[in-house]
């Protein structure tokens, strides 16, 4: 096996929400991604004889191909359990799921509609379990998300981010990631659509630590002055289709269009976690604009995800 050389600081056994690892280790995390994507054949065979179960509850492009292509680029193997028909649980319980599971695979990722699913396979089983999004959170987006960042700014800490939207799962994982390293997180939601208080007040508390700050706001406006980044997501997220139409009508202010996006930064970036819905959240000529590194993201959650199973895994 070839010299994994940047090292990372021992970690939690699983990443279910993010607020496992702290400031020191996702910057070493950061910085084992970075090593990843520089030199991809130091890692050739980082992961020989590991295999990872892939639940997935929910259709999935990115996540599904960075994790597949990434643990296989490292000379292991993944097994993918589609479950978007029959929910887990249904045919035998998530108990005995994952005690089946810890017999055969280093590691679970998983893509659930509830949060709670997650961590019954994390207590049934003694392996990595590894959130693929749930309805509470999405990790390893929100870990890609401040990779890039990094990369185009050089550093992170007051860094002025703009959430434009749904207060849903991305916008918890972007508070939660992002109050550790120090990032000033506006988010601007409609109202009844604000994220969970209990989310936004550890936040709070991480970003006082970090020297963060953590602004929940009504206008769109007033969260973008300025920002050096503007991040919005599906204004109805897998699993609320039935709810898309009212949706529209109340987040139609949310649209980051040229208009919006102008009052940020000269320099801002437009940043989504795709899939996107132009005309919806967000026009063409924001995220077709030079200005968008919503593709960059999506590599980023190759190397970065790489990482997080060197870490856990190996
Ligand atoms: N951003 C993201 O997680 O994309 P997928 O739903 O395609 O995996
Ligand atoms: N909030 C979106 C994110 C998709 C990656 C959803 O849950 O559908």
């Amino acid at each position: 096996m070839n010299a994994v050389v940047a090292t990372v600081p021992a970690l939690a056994n699983d990443l279910l929400v993010g607020s496992e690892w702290g400031p020191e280790q996702v910057r070493g995390l950061f910085q084992l991604a970075a090593d990843i994507k520089a030199r991809p054949e130091h890692y050739r065979s980082a992961l020989v004889g590991r295999f990872l179960a892939m639940i997935f509850e929910k259709p999935s492009l990115r996540t599904r191909v960075t994790f597949e292509v990434g643990i296989a680029s490292m000379g292991g193997g993944a097994v993918f359990l589609d479950h978007t028909q029959a929910r887990l649980g249904e045919r035998e319980s998530v108990h005995d799921v994952a005690k089946n599971l810890e017999r055969w695979v280093q590691g679970i990722v998983a893509r659930v509609f509830e949060h709670t699913v997650l961590e019954e396979l994390a207590e049934n089983s003694s392996i990595p379990v590894i959130n693929a999004l749930s309805d509470r959170c999405h990790p390893c987006q929100a870990l890609a998300d401040f990779f890039t960042l990094e990369e185009r700014f050089g550093g992170l800490r007051g860094l002025k981010f703009a959430y434009i939207g749904d207060g849903n799962n991305v916008c918890h994982s972007l508070l939660t990631v992002g109050a550790r390293l120090g990032v000033h997180v506006r988010v601007a939601t409609p109202a009844g659509y604000e994220p969970d208080p209990a989310v936004v007040s550890e936040a709070r508390r991480n970003a006082r630590e970090n020297r963060g700050k953590i602004e929940i706001l009504r206008s769109p406006e007033e969260a973008v002055t300025g920002a050096q980044a503007v991040y919005t997501d599906v204004w109805a997220s897998m699993g609320q289709e039935n709810e898309a139409a009212e949706r529209e009508a109340i987040f139609a202010r949310y649209h980051v269009n040229r208009r919006l996006f102008g009052q940020a930064d000269a320099n801002a970036v437009f940043m989504h976690c795709l899939p996107a819905h132009r005309a919806s959240e967000v026009a063409a000529e924001v995220i077709d604009s030079p200005q968008s590194i919503v593709f960059d993201q999506s590599e980023n959650r190759l190397h970065v995800q790489k990482a997080i199973l060197l870490t856990l895994l190996s």
